[in-house]
């Protein structure tokens, strides 16, 4: 007899071809140089704009908190880059970027107070198009049962479950770096079963409910026509560092795994709600964790928990208060940008109609399309006296620097409310997909009530910082190389 499980493999997602090319990422080394440079601009070498085939991690510093290093999937540090061929172009990338951008808005516009009902209903996957997670590009390891097994995991501010591959990979699972988390060699892991009230937390850790199979709870969370886990909710022994240990952490053991995920054994969710990892781990780090993204591939950064005796003095915080319209999301108040030095003069309703979150998993920050226009326009403005190149998929403003060994190129600041900003390091710049084609990091929505995104590009240097518990976040600069 069929499980209820079953009605979700019926879904035909789809072929899962995107990842084709072994075209290797191009790194941004931001170097800032030259003491003669005016403060509104970046004096850039062309040389750091080249990619770095070796890694060169960030020095450590002696943090007592408990820390992870966060390595880029596809560059030299990480070992899931020897997947030759496997890596996604950084064309390809983009196009993927749009999809998780289209998946984020379709959260956002569902109605998430129709929960409670969950009992016997089914997991169903909505085949919505356009949507992957092949985005979230940056990794940590962690261990996760008794014997602990380390396990790499693409991490996500935007979701809330946790989940990892498991055997028996009953129906399918995807090519992992890593052995596959086998539970029946775990002795402390459980299932979760049906009539467990944590099993109906999964309505509001996925958006789906849950099922049931031999009464077992099932859950089902989808990023997209592309990416899904399917699987037994579970929970096991999760030991972030050899001395944080959690036992009793809920997961999702998945049985049917599709995706751009390949590479890793599954993603960490530091979402805001209920299942997140920032939740379960609330009474040992007071929900509070923060991270730094490298300004390169072949450099690497940290997922900090806790606090750790008060962060840093020059961290400046503005509020991110819970939202109703999407309880996963970290959501923030940007009010203005700047361009060398000069405000743009988009309004400030601009902003508020469209509303900003900021996201780990996506790459290229969205703006409301009077505020890109405005953004774009002073941009090329100050970079008028560069050669364009050709558009790129998402991104429209490129320019061709291969004739030149330095650039000098416009700060842009972003300003939120309570007076946090951020002065964008170079690599929070431009994307760079040769040197011949160094683009914009940024796109407009079409929709002028469109979430604008903060993505990762443009954090990139800063810390971080996610005082959940406080209702704020919170950037300061040079947190990682
Ligand atoms: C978890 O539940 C599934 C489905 O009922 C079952 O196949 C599996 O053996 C269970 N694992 C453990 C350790 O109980
Ligand atoms: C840069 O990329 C573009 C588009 O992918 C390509 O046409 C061009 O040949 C590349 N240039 C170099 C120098 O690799």
């Amino acid at each position: 007899m069929a499980t209820p499980i079953s009605t979700i493999f019926l879904l035909k997602f789809l072929l899962y071809s995107a990842l084709l090319s072994s075209k290797r990422g191009l790194a941004f080394q931001g170097r800032k140089t030259a003491l003669s440079t005016p403060s509104t601009l970046h004096n850039v070498h062309i040389t750091s704009l080249m990619p770095s085939s070796v890694c060169s991690p960030s020095p450590k510093g002696d943090d007592k908190r408990a820390s992870l290093e966060v390595i880029h999937k596809h560059g030299p540090c990480s070992k899931l880059s020897q997947d030759k061929g496997r890596s996604p172009s950084r064309t390809q990338m983009l196009d993927q970027d749009e999809s998780r951008v289209n998946s984020i808005r379709s959260r956002l516009a569902k109605n998430p107070a129709d929960g409670g009902k969950l009992k016997g209903s089914k997991v169903t996957l909505p085949s919505k198009s356009g949507s992957t997670i092949g985005t979230g590009n940056y990794v940590v390891t962690v261990g996760l049962g008794t014997p602990k097994r380390d396990l790499t995991f693409i991490f996500d501010t935007g979701s809330d479950l946790t989940w990892t591959q498991c055997e028996p990979c009953a129906r399918y699972c995807y090519h992992q770096q890593e052995p596959i988390f086998n539970p029946s060699k775990s002795t402390s892991y459980t299932n979760i079963s049906c009539s467990s009230p944590t099993c109906d937390e999964l309505k509001s850790g996925t958006g789906n409910s849950p099922s049931c199979s031999a009464s077992t709870c099932v859950y089902g969370i989808q990023y997209g026509d592309q990416s899904y886990s399917v699987g037994f909710f579970a929970q096991d022994k999760l030991a972030l560092t050899s001395t944080d240990v959690f036992n009793n952490f809920l997961f999702g053991c998945g049985q049917n795994n599709r995706g751009l995920f390949v590479g890793v054994a599954g993603l960490i969710g530091l979402g805001r709600n209920a299942l997140s990892l920032v939740s379960q781990t609330a009474q040992k780090y007071g929900k509070l964790f923060s991270y730094c993204l490298p300004s390169t591939s072949s450099s690497t950064g940290y997922l900090t928990f806790g606090s750790g005796g008060g962060t840093s003095k020059a961290v400046k915080f503005t509020p991110s208060l819970v939202n109703s319209q999407g309880p996963s999301f970290y959501f923030l108040n940007l009010i203005a940008i700047s361009v060398g030095g000069r405000k743009l003069s988009t309004s400030a309703s601009v902003f508020s109609t469209a509303g900003t979150i900021i996201d780990s998993g996506t790459v290229i920050s969205r703006l409301p399309p009077t505020a890109y226009s405005d953004l774009r326009a002073s941009f090329q403005q100050q970079m008028s006296k560069y050669p364009k190149a050709a558009p790129a998929s998402i991104l429209d403003t490129c320019y061709d620097f291969s004739q030149y060994d330095t650039v000098d190129v416009p700060k842009i600041n972003l300003y939120f409310s309570d007076g946090a900003e951020m002065d964008l390091d170079p690599s929070g710049i431009f994307y760079i997909l040769n040197i011949s084609q160094v683009c914009l990091a940024f796109a407009g929505n079409s929709d002028a009530t469109d979430i604008a995104i903060l993505g990762n590009v443009q954090q990139k240097t800063f810390d971080v910082v996610y005082d959940v518990a406080g209702g704020r976040i919170g950037f300061a600069p040079g947190g990682c190389e």
